[in-house]
């Protein structure tokens, strides 16, 4: 296979990673930089990896302009562990902390939490089919709350905050689906995490950034890999680091510096998911978002069609014009597109021509 015989893959991840960063894991897989070995064989204890793995964490903390009073840790167990680990890490036994409701992931999370600490729940978005984002003023944070945990972007229901909510406490955000597609306001949060996945490399990596000062606070007895403290004073190399993953999402943060940044992905995922969204706004309901267009996310662009039997059709007839993993979540039905970092603008032009001809000729 070549790069141009690639198809244009929408998973919600893993996902499409850039063509010149595969070709360079392939070009110098059998022999890194001289070693004799691939990097999947080298000790993550020697010269060859260490330089991977501190120039990764460096890039990352560049690209994302994490403060000084900031830690960035790499992490194994995905996303997912991270449901437990951050209030084991951020709350004592006394404190308390807040859950936005907005769906499937953040759910996840209040549900993992709820296991371990005290939290509870500040809005819901249940009523409403989980369609939209709340407001500020809707959040309802009782005396004593610690943080507001919030799901920056929910893969699943296609929505995403467009601000994050200005409230008294820190913010603690699972940015799982939107890493590094947008600013991040360092001030107004205690934390940040999310897997690597999809804006950023391969699965097998999750990466946690916390404030400093709230390592150790919270009083309990974890054992060391579950405490934050243990990655940070040892550069997320207390044990074996997911090293392969750490390895091309070095190479892909590394693209991302090339191309312009944050800045220039937060405008290319805007311009990925207007386009997407104009041709669902003009097939006069044809197609429909069961999305509030404030709420629209820019990563996971979920659509219906008029019945399940031509969304079945439509995802068939995708697929065999090189467009794959379009069919929405299991849980929800319908189409949905996702654009991360690395999905070709052309990939996204392909897919609304597809989307014009497949709605003349069934309409
Ligand atoms: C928003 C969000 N949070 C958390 C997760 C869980 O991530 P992981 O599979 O890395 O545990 C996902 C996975 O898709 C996600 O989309």
């Amino acid at each position: 296979m070549t790069a141009s015989n690639r198809v244009h893959n929408f998973c919600a991840g893993p996902c499409t990673l850039p063509v010149s960063v595969l070709e360079e894991v392939r070009d110098e897989f059998l022999d890194f930089g001289g070693t004799g070995m691939s990097i999947i064989e080298s000790s993550h204890r020697g010269a060859a990896y260490d330089a991977v793995h501190m120039q990764a964490l460096a890039d990352f903390r560049e690209l994302a302009n994490v403060p000084d009073d900031f830690a960035v840790l790499f992490l194994q167990g995905g996303a997912s562990l991270q449901f437990a680990a951050v209030p084991m890490n951020l709350l004592s036994d006394s404190d308390m902390a807040g859950y936005v409701n907005t769906g499937t992931w953040a759910q996840k999370a209040f549900g993992d939490a709820k296991k371990v600490a005290q939290v509870y729940e500040a809005w819901s978005g249940a009523e409403d089919s989980f369609n939209r984002m709340p407001t500020t003023g809707e959040i309802q944070l009782q005396e004593g709350t610690r943080y507001l945990h919030v799901t920056s972007n929910e893969t699943i229901g296609g929505t995403r905050f467009p601000e994050l909510p200005s409230v008294d406490v820190p913010l603690v955000s699972d940015m799982s689906s939107d890493f590094l597609s947008r600013e991040i306001d360092w001030g107004s949060h205690d934390l940040v995490y999310g897997g690597a996945q999809k804006n950023l490399g391969p699965a097998g990596l999750a990466i946690v950034v916390v404030r400093r000062d709230r390592l150790s606070s919270h009083g309990r007895s974890l054992s060391p890999y579950l405490d934050y403290a243990t990655h940070d004073s040892n550069d997320s190399m207390a044990n074996t680091p997911p090293m392969f993953a750490i390895y091309v999402m070095g190479k892909v943060l590394r693209w991302m510096k090339d191309e312009g940044g944050l800045p220039a992905f937060e405008q290319r995922a805007a311009k990925r998911a207007s386009m997407l969204y104009n041709t669902i706004d003009e097939s006069n309901g044809w197609y429909s978002c069961p999305v509030e267009e404030t709420s629209r996310s820019h990563m996971n662009i979920v659509f219906r069609l008029p019945d399940e039997d031509l969304e079945k059709r439509f995802v068939i007839e995708a697929a065999a014009a090189g467009m794959v993993n379009l069919k929405g979540h299991r849980s929800v039905g319908g189409i949905r597109a996702s654009v991360y970092n690395a999905l070709p603008l052309a990939s996204v032009e392909t897919l609304v021509d597809f989307m014009a001809e497949f709605r003349s000729t069934n309409s």
